[in-house]
């Protein structure tokens, strides 16, 4: 019995009711959240995207036939109500918006009907998420997710408005284009025209911007849409979101600059954060020694020793055998956690494993001076003390060792450290500390490919006074590479750009390009270098990322209105799919069986 609301104007939404309307007249719209009969009166939470207004249905106000309407109400009903505002009568809800007035309904329609849902539309909710995904229409209606989703557009706006009055100018870039080098894989779109031939979708706008500063605008945004088909973690999508800027005639500290004003603006504006200015920063090589990560989390101390020097000629022989591979032997010294029992210091052991730890060695220092530690019996007393010296460990303390290459020593003991934190409960999501880590190396060694990769992109300007060393140490070579961090998290990330071809050529020849393979993949840009490129540089932030910190979500599914699922599927729509006979032939295409391995054998 769907009713039309012809002739009804929605007068106001749930919340934008207030005890300044008392006596007024009002039409609201929206979903049945609750229904309470109490025989002679009946009450309906009324839901919108604004929140919960109480209804109060009373037969005398509303007739016999407005009244039996609201009997049959069930919940996830759409209606449209009028009436008349009134103080409440009964108790005053103080956690609700309207929690101090109700509407007496005078005439009421129920537009639309609904099944009983699959789960409660209620904040917090108890449901399972892949529930929740399949039926992401409903999902959608709970107010911590539409909570997010506003959040998302006003930072859209904000960062639009902050762009605009900077002089920057939104301008889009293809989704059908070549491959972008950021370092993941690419998602393919055949083409019907050329058969055999393949767009890739962008993991980021990087070239186009780069054309875009060549062809002189100067300052360009863009809410961008990237695609990488990479795996899957809580804070990553395989199509997710930049607000990604490049800028012309300008160096790191104008990035910086600018970004810093961007930051400051959006946080204050969006949840009433004050950003404070300047942000600090450490290049990535103190990133990496103090904390065993390049995008360190400083909220808490816990940060890492080398204890190298004090170790090299100790008894214990997996520290001396890490160093006589030209490793290095570094702690972390848990406060106060030297009574932790044996079976969750084993935990952590293992734990370490999961980064590549071949074991961790602890020594706790009791209270009455001496140790409990699985190496101590390798050590003499003297080598024991300097170690616990420069730990500045103290009675109580837990320390926490690693021997190997620094990077594995860096992160077992960055992520050794972030468990702690987490477990001790260190960590406030209320505190919002930004750094900026700067400095990045160029290139990083491949083991997987054998070769020098680009760790930013092959774009990336390396510093001048380290040029020198590309052909002779090209892994000692700092890249004008700078990332924001917040909490622990790469929240955007960026460089000074090559402008000069002969520098760009140079590395890609360090990358392993040929010169026709470079043409072939970038000659567009290679070329463009070639008619006046102006010095230029930029930055991306993820914005799911921004909105997702904001938030204070653990996951980024919880700020995409649509979001896929670790195996980049998507549970409601059931993408992707097979397609039609017909549409493989017109793409010149053949599918190879692939064996579903849950596939029933017959
Ligand atoms: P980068 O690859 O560092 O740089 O990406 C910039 C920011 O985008 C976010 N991000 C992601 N968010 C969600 N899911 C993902 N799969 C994902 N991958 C990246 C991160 C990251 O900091 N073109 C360069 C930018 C530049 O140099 O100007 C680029 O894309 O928050
Ligand atoms: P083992 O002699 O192998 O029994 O190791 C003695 C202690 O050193 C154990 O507590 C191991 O977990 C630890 N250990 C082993 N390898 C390493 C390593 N690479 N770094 C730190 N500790 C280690």
């Amino acid at each position: 019995m769907a009713e039309s609301m012809k002739g009804l104007h929605r007068s106001h939404r749930c919340t934008e009711v207030s005890s300044s309307n008392i006596g007024q007249k009002v039409t609201v719209m929206g979903w049945v959240q609750k229904r309470r009969n109490l025989g002679s009166l009946i009450f309906i939470d009324l839901r919108d995207r604004s929140g919960l207004l109480q209804i109060v249905f009373d037969e005398p106000k509303v007739g016999s036939q407005g009244f039996a309407k609201a009997e049959a109400l069930r919940s996830e009903f759409v209606v449209a109500v009028t009436g008349t505002v009134e103080k409440r009568t009964a108790a005053v809800n103080e956690n609700l918006k309207t929690g101090d007035i109700e509407v007496i309904a005078e005439d009421i329609r129920i537009l639309s009907e609904s099944e009983t849902p699959p789960f409660p539309i209620e904040e917090n909710s108890q449901t399972k998420e892949d529930m929740r995904l399949r039926y992401r229409f409903l999902d959608l209606r709970r107010p911590d997710i539409q909570r997010n989703l506003m959040m998302k557009s006003k930072v859209s706006m904000l960062l639009r408005n902050f762009m605009e009055q900077e002089g920057f100018l939104e301008i889009e870039t293809p989704i059908l284009t070549k491959s972008t080098p950021e370092g993941a894989r690419d998602y393919l779109v055949p083409s019907r025209v050329h058969p055999g031939s393949f767009y890739a979708l962008p993991q980021s706008p990087q070239l186009f911007k780069q054309l875009l500063m060549c062809s002189g605008y100067d300052r360009y945004f863009q809410i961008a849409r990237c695609f990488r088909d990479e795996d899957l973690r809580a804070d990553r999508q395989p199509e997710f979101t930049q607000a990604d800027m490049e800028l012309s005639f300008v160096d790191v500290d104008d990035v910086i600059d600018v970004n810093e004003r961007l930051l400051k603006y959006v946080f204050q504006e969006a949840i009433g954060v004050e950003v404070k200015l300047p942000i600090p920063r450490m290049t990535w090589q103190e990133a990496m020694d103090r904390y065993g990560s390049d995008k360190p989390d400083t909220r808490f101390g816990m940060e890492l020793v080398n204890v190298s020097d004090v170790v090299k000629e100790c008894g214990f022989g997996v520290f001396t055998g890490a160093l006589g591979q030209g490793g290095s032997v570094r702690g972390i010294n848990a406060k106060g956690q030297g009574t932790m029992p044996r079976k969750k210091i084993d935990k952590f052991v293992e734990f370490a494993k999961g980064y590549g730890a071949k074991g961790l060695a602890y020594l706790a220092v009791n209270e009455d001076g001496t140790y409990k530690s699985s190496f101590a019996k390798f050590m003499t007393e003297e080598e024991l003390k300097a170690l616990v010296e420069r730990m500045q460990g103290q009675p109580g303390d837990l320390l926490l060792f690693a021997a190997d290459k620094d990077k594995v020593v860096w992160d077992v003991l960055g992520a050794l450290r972030l468990e702690l934190a987490r477990e001790l409960g260190l960590l406030d999501k209320n505190q919002y500390n930004f750094l900026w880590v700067t400095e990045f190396p160029l290139l990083e060694w491949s083991e997987e490919e054998n070769r020098f990769m680009a760790m930013h992109h092959p774009f990336t300007m390396p510093m001048e006074e380290d040029w020198d060393k590309i052909d002779s140490d090209p892994g000692a070579v700092r890249a004008k590479a700078y990332d924001i961090v917040l909490n622990g998290t790469e929240l955007g990330g960026g460089s000074v750009r090559i402008h000069q071809d002969d520098i760009q050529e140079k590395m890609l020849e360090v990358l392993g390009f040929t010169k026709e393979r470079a043409y072939e993949q970038f000659g567009f840009l290679l070329n463009a270098f070639k008619y006046g490129v102006p010095p230029h540089a930029g930055l991306a932030y993820g914005l799911d990322r921004m909105v997702m910190l904001m938030m204070q979500c653990d996951s980024i599914r919880d700020v995409i209105a649509f979001p896929k699922v670790k195996d980049a599927s998507c549970l409601m729509t059931e993408a992707p799919g097979a397609v039609d006979e017909k549409q493989l032939e017109e793409l010149a295409l053949l599918v190879q069986q692939a064996e579903e391995p849950d596939m029933k054998m017959e």
